[in-house]
């Protein structure tokens, strides 16, 4: 029997910030971003937008041909929650009429949780074949104005139907997996941004993947000439290129660089203009590859890395399914990327300052109206949040 993907949709805010304007601010050559890290722009969400309203977003689009009444499971990946107690897909599960008999709740471990939701969904799935799982990845990236991190910010979500009728994907269900307690990119509870040593992440990073990869050849039995594509987390496109070099090198030695950069450079078109979404990257990039890439991808076999920091890693592998194309939303995820609306690097620091600048005695706040999707945060009452429709 198959599992994988059925549907999958990405969401993003409707606001950017061109890494040139972060280049001015600091008098430094902004090939620094785009050439040195590889990100062009990242995506800014404004004051209304959170993680639950990116995701809600994704989710009626990844719900669209979806008989709801199959989803027994919805999985909320994040490391922006919204409340440190209630799961924030249940605002995502009322704002779009999910059914009332299914299970919610959010995982938690840097940008990898969405891909250890994925490896519980998968043999669930193929004990349970009349049920769908749907795992939504949602991040708002934030490391500080002027800090070294602010490059590789960056906001999105991801939705996907997991089921026993894959229109999309298939997953093989053999992984490599790497847990070690490194503090390379943390973020305590009393702080709204990330703390990170960033040479030391990108370090970690490329152990894990190693490490990850020597598990999954071994329990597999594959090998790097298996594969056609490579999907990694992405928290700035240049990582990809990082990851991929030191894999070949430990296991292609002979390839070409001009070839082994065909097998990435299609997952990275997305994150070079909407920057880090976390939870979200690994598929923010596979959404990539399947959106972007003119050749036909049926059949082929691609391999996924995802890092969490702190940190977990995990290296999984799956095919692409025939007739797959007709079942993405590639045009409308192209529109609303290239229809933001760009921001000057005052505007972009005055939303960013928002959440910080919210009472915590309870006091009521309404949040300004800016340009979002379905649905917006619209502020706080007596501790709550409240969310609303868009009409
Ligand atoms: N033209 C072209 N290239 C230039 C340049 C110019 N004018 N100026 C600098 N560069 C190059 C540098 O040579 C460097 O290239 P290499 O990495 O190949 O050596 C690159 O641009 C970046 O320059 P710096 O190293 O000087 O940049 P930095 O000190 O600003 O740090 C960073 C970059 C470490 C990525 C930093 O942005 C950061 O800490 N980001 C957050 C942490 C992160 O993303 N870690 C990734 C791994 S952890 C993970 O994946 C989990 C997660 O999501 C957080």
């Amino acid at each position: 029997m198959q599992v994988g993907i059925e549907s999958i949709s990405l969401y993003t805010s409707h606001y950017y910030l061109d890494l040139q304007k972060i280049a001015e601010k600091r008098g430094e050559d902004y090939n620094k971003y785009y050439t040195g890290i590889g990100q062009e722009r990242m995506s800014v969400p404004p004051p209304d937008e959170d993680v639950v309203t990116l995701a809600a977003n994704a989710v009626i689009q990844a719900m669209e041909n979806i008989d709801a009444r199959q989803i027994d499971t919805l999985m909320f990946a994040t490391e922006s929650g919204v409340d440190q107690s209630k799961a924030a897909g249940i605002w995502v599960h009322k704002l779009t009429n999910l059914p009332k008999n299914m299970r919610v709740f959010e995982l938690k471990q840097a940008c990898y949780s969405g891909a250890g939701g994925l490896a519980l969904a998968l043999p669930y799935l193929l004990q349970h074949p009349d049920r769908k799982i749907l795992i939504v990845a949602a991040d708002i990236a934030r490391y500080g104005l002027e800090s070294v991190g602010e490059p590789t910010q960056g906001a999105g979500a991801i939705a996907m139907v997991l089921s026993t009728s894959p229109k999309i994907m298939t997953f093989e269900l053999s992984s490599g997996i790497f847990t070690q307690d490194v503090m390379d990119f943390w973020r305590p509870n009393y702080r709204d941004e990330a703390l990170v040593d960033g040479k030391y992440s990108i370090k970690m990073y490329l152990r894990t993947l190693m490490e990850a990869w020597e598990q999954y050849t071994a329990l597999s039995g594959r090998r790097f000439e298996d594969f056609n594509k490579f999907v990694y987390h992405l928290p700035f496109a240049k990582m990809g290129e990082k990851a991929h070099s030191f894999l070949v090198k430990h296991a292609a030695e002979t390839l070409e660089e001009s070839e082994w950069l065909k097998q990435i450079e299609d997952a990275a078109v997305y994150q070079r203009v909407i920057g880090n979404t976390y939870a979200a990257s690994v598929f923010t990039a596979l959404q990539s590859l399947l959106d972007v890439s003119t050749e036909d991808l049926s059949g082929k076999r691609i391999g996924l890395f995802s890092y969490g920091s702190g940190s977990v890693g995990e290296f999984f592998s799956g095919a692409v399914l025939p007739g797959y194309r007709t079942h993405l939303h590639s045009s409308r995820h192209q529109q609303q990327i290239i229809s933001r609306i760009p921001l000057d690097y005052n505007t972009y620091a005055e939303f960013y300052s928002y959440k910080s600048n919210m009472p915590t005695d309870g006091s009521a706040i309404s949040t300004p109206i800016h340009k979002t999707g379905s649905f917006r945060f619209a502020g706080l009452q007596e501790h709550r949040r409240i969310y609303e429709v868009v009409r």
